[in-house]
């Protein structure tokens, strides 16, 4: 079973910040990151789940209707009076260019199937491309225009088709989006094994529930592998690694 932080280190530090990615980045074993990419109002890369910034920071409103100046002012709350903000991705790249040039990898999912962001697969393929890590990037979106779309910009980058059910998953990807992975929730697992025995399925956990009392029971990956998943996007995978 792959290991990857999922929004980074995010159960213990602030989801999608610098702070997340650094500790990610440091635990052995991890496979990858994963993260959400928004576009503001002038056109740059930010990495955020939500669409709005209400959440998460100390501001009100939606991505897109800030500048990337406006946006750095938000405060991300990291416990003991300390302060991140929303990182560009061109600064996530910056702090993650050597560790990826490893073996290590980043799932950069385009969070473009509730806002339309015209323009972000160009904008996010020519930033991968300068930092030159487009072999170590897999994009995920659960819209599977912008995974075609992303083929045809980019024959050879590495998909992964969103969706709650694999089932759905695999409909998107046989409607001609060409993903090269399946990226269902976690519960979301209502084939039989062998029917998607031929592929890389990498399952996501959503949100953080218990963030008071962040260390449950640890969930059973051995049964998760047996459902044919290969992959897991953790909350926290320093737990588990
Ligand atoms: O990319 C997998 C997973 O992150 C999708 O759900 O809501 O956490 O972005 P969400
Ligand atoms: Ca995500």
């Amino acid at each position: 079973m792959k290991i990857w932080a999922h929004r980074g280190c995010s159960q213990m530090y602030p989801e999608n910040t610098l702070l997340a990615f650094g500790k990610a980045a440091e635990i052995k074993g991890l496979t990858g990151i994963e993260l959400d990419i928004q576009l503001t109002k002038d056109g740059h890369l930010v990495v955020c789940h939500d669409e709005r910034v209400d959440r998460t920071t100390d501001g009100i409103g939606e991505i897109r209707q800030y500048t990337l100046a406006e946006l750095k002012r938000l405060r991300i709350d990291a416990g003991d009076g300390k302060y991140e903000q929303i990182p560009t991705m061109e600064e996530v790249l910056e702090l993650l260019e050597d560790k990826l040039k490893e073996e290590f990898m980043l799932n950069i999912e385009l969070k473009n199937s509730i806002l339309p962001y015209e323009g972000m697969e160009e904008k996010i393929i020519n930033l991968v491309h300068r930092y030159g890590v487009q072999n170590r990037v897999i994009y995920s979106s659960f819209s599977a225009l912008s995974l075609e779309f992303i083929k045809k910009i980019e024959p050879n980058a590495e998909t992964g088709i969103l969706d709650t059910k694999v089932s759905d998953c695999l409909y998107k990807l046989k409607g001609g989006c060409g993903a090269d992975a399946l990226h269902p929730y976690w519960r979301g697992i209502d084939l039989p094994k062998e029917r998607i025995a031929d592929y890389t399925v990498r399952a996501w956990f959503a949100g953080h529930l218990y963030p008071e009392n962040p260390t449950g029971n640890l969930l059973d990956l051995e049964m998760l592998e047996q459902k044919g998943i290969t992959d897991v996007f953790l909350n926290e995978p320093e737990r588990y690694l």
